[in-house]
């Protein structure tokens, strides 16, 4: 009798145990990523060739076993249409998001359709407001510090006038000098110009900033601006520092288009490492610039979107304030411009 009742106290117990197990629900942990990338403009060339990096970076992680499909949305650079396009990615069960802003400063409708849907975002290379960051834990950054890159940028200029005795072509002691600038509003615009220009004082360059012009990442708008920059100040440029390299390919346009002659050239610096910026350097016509890691900040956005979905490897990330991942900038010279051509 009295091992009776033990063994119907112990079925009790698992009984208890096993409804209790049932009823604290174990995280679902899908078997198939589905990532939604939601691009701010795909005509951007730097923008472009981080894209196909990324859609490789999520090839080779389906080549190591992990299912993984990727949808890519364009923008166009609105960002009415890329809020539909987050929905329409939202509803087509995507369980991991990767947004480039098209307004960084806009991201709240689609940070509310992720978190209404559990859906984690990555943003990339258009850094929100640090406050938007602050909205859901799900909200990831991954870029580069434009900080860093404006002051390689100003570096490089530094060493290029300190060497190059003709840099100073009018001899009064000070370089005369123009800036292309990206988006107004985006990081890497304000911060570039402005670190350039501090780091070249800094080493004891004598700068007088001529003009600058606003070209939105653009070659062609680039061409356009230094064209009128040219036509106020002719002759009189010795330096052209431009937040990308779609610019300084854009003002190297405008002066080839005016056949200035090469000893009338100023020196030209760019950023990014596109494929053309890349060339332009070989060529000898971009005195120098700087690498945005592309294939990192894709390794970086792979690696996030796989652990964001399965919630494991988090560990494994370099995050810096845990939600974001930055990719440090190198120079690129003609001495190691071909270690970068892939
Ligand atoms: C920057 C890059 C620019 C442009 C921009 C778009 O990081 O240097 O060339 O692509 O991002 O957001
Ligand atoms: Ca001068």
């Amino acid at each position: 009798m009295k091992s009776k009742g033990y063994f119907a106290v112990i079925l009790c117990c698992m009984f208890f145990l096993l409804f209790c197990g049932c009823g604290r629900k174990q995280p679902e942990v899908p078997e198939k990523i589905q990532v939604g990338v939601a691009c701010y403009n795909q005509s951007d060339i730097f923008l472009g060739e981080l894209v196909s990096c990324l859609k490789q970076q999520f090839e080779q992680l389906e080549n190591s076993g992990i299912e993984i499909t990727v949808l890519v949305r364009d923008a166009a650079g609105s960002q009415r249409t890329q809020d539909d396009q987050v929905r329409e990615l939202i509803d087509m069960n995507c369980n991991v998001l990767c947004v480039n802003l098209v307004d960084r400063a806009d991201p709240s409708e689609i940070i509310d359709l992720a978190r209404e849907n559990d859906v984690p975002i990555i943003f990339f290379n258009r850094e929100p407001v640090a406050e938007d960051m602050m909205q859901w834990e799900k909200l990831y950054y991954v870029g580069a510090k434009a900080q860093q890159s404006g002051e390689m940028q100003g570096e490089l200029a530094a060493d290029a006038i300190a060497e190059n005795a003709q840099a100073d072509r009018n001899r009064d002691g000070k370089i005369q000098y123009v800036v292309l600038e990206g988006e107004p509003g985006h990081q890497d615009a304000i911060i570039r110009t402005e670190s350039a220009a501090d780091t070249l004082k800094s080493k004891g360059i004598s700068l007088d900033k001529l003009g600058s012009g606003i070209a939105n990442w653009d070659r062609a708008q680039a061409q356009n601006r230094m064209q009128q920059l040219l036509s106020q100040y002719p002759n009189q440029i010795e330096l052209v520092l431009a937040n990308n390299d779609a610019m300084v390919l854009g003002a190297i346009d405008a002066y080839e288009k005016l056949n200035y002659s090469e000893a009338a050239l100023p020196v030209f610096f760019g950023i990014d490492g596109t494929e053309a910026g890349l060339e332009a350097v070989i060529d000898g016509k971009v005195e120098a610039t700087i690498y945005n890691d592309k294939e990192g900040q894709a390794r970086a956005i792979g690696n996030l979107a796989v652990a964001a979905v399965t919630g494991t490897g988090m560990d494994q990330l370099a995050f810096e304030n845990e939600k974001y991942i930055y990719l440090p900038y190198q120079k690129v010279t003609e001495e190691n411009v071909r270690e970068f051509l892939y």
